[in-house]
């Protein structure tokens, strides 16, 4: 039988709308190197294992970020709540002045005041994907706010939980 996944061409921008399906959150990735700090809007974030504690991200090959981390190889995973938007946007490349005093050093790296949860990882392991660059990392710190709201990502837009959970 023919597998249809060779002989089926993929086109990128249905794969995105159809990927773009799949709610996520949204998160803020940092790090810290001689250069300076710096951030980055990821959705394409997941927790992968509990015992040892890894989580991934992914990475375009053309951000700034992913020469950073691979310099620095540490980076926080600060999740965005609901009123976060804005801070979404700034680090999307859409740099906004009215936001001032966005970092707290904690744990030897920036991270972002008022973030729903916080992961500091060393990176465990770089996979090359196509495009994109995996980051496997060890978290090494976490600290959440128990009934923080969290902002969503589903179909390019950004929205919130209807019901509080
Ligand atoms: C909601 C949202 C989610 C995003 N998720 C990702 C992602 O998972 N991976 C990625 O490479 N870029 C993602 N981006 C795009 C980057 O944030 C954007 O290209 C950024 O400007 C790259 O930053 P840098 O080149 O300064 O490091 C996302 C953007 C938005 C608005």
């Amino acid at each position: 039988m023919p597998d249809t996944a060779v002989l089926e061409h993929i086109d990128p921008r249905a794969l995105r709308d159809c990927c773009g399906r799949f709610a996520t959150g949204v998160t803020v990735i940092t790090t810290r190197t001689s250069e300076g700090d710096h951030g980055m809007t990821v959705s394409a974030f997941m927790s992968v294992s509990l015992d040892p504690p890894l989580i991934s991200i992914s990475l375009d090959r053309r951000s700034r970020m992913l020469g950073k981390i691979r310099k620095s190889c540490r980076f926080a995973v600060n999740i965005l709540t609901q009123d976060m938007r804005p801070h979404a946007m700034h680090f999307a490349g859409r740099p906004d002045d009215t936001l001032t005093n966005l970092f707290q050093d904690r744990h030897g790296l920036p991270t972002l005041r008022s973030a729903a949860a916080l992961l500091v990882a060393d990176v465990a392991r770089e996979v090359e994907a196509g495009d994109h660059v995996l980051f496997l990392g060890q978290v090494r710190h976490l600290d959440y706010a128990p009934d923080a709201r969290p902002l969503l990502y589903h179909r390019g837009q950004f929205g919130s939980l209807a019901a509080h959970l």
